[in-house]
């Protein structure tokens, strides 16, 4: 693979780690607010966010490219509220969606077909996780009451964890 873009996809899988580091330390501010379903919920976007990691290392792997493994950004872990932890979250996956957006850019100036192909997936799936955060914020807002908030916790309590990469 042409080293620009081994090197941009590199940063990326590092990158992936730190945003599970993100979602991990959000768990724990949500944990002490008593929100078990939200603490799940967000569980397993750290299990995503480490899932797209390998994802991208295997696809490393079988292009023949080196993985490094860096050190990593200390998470944010306090904030001022569960709709600032979805606020926070909505704006890193705008960042994330950028960044693989310039994968994306780089893969097509090479005209690496295998990597655009591969990238496609990533697209698609940052329309999910933003589209994901954006309802949770407006769910959020929703409910003003306590009855309300208890039940949005009891939804994302069933939230579960789909490896992406056993799919294929
Ligand atoms: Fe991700």
């Amino acid at each position: 693979m042409n080293k620009k873009l081994a090197d941009a996809i590199n940063t990326q899988l590092n990158y992936e780690i730190e945003s599970a580091h993100v979602y991990l330390a959000m768990q724990g501010y949500v944990a002490t607010l008593g929100l078990e379903g939200f603490e799940n919920w967000l569980g397993i976007q750290y299990q995503e966010e480490l899932a797209h990691a390998k994802k991208f290392i295997m696809f490393m792997n079988e292009r023949g490219a080196r993985v490094e493994i860096r050190g990593f950004e200390n998470p944010r872990n306090d904030f001022e509220s569960l709709l600032e932890v979805f606020e926070v979250s909505l704006k890193h996956e705008k960042g994330v969606t950028d960044r693989i957006n310039n994968l994306m850019k780089i893969a097509h100036e090479l005209n690496d077909y295998a990597s655009i192909s591969f990238l496609q997936w990533f697209v698609d799936e940052q329309v999910e996780e933003e589209d994901n955060f954006q309802k949770l914020i407006d769910k959020i807002k929703m409910v003003s009451d306590g009855g309300g908030l208890y039940h949005l916790d009891k939804d994302l309590a069933t939230r579960v964890f789909v490896d992406p990469n056993a799919q294929q």
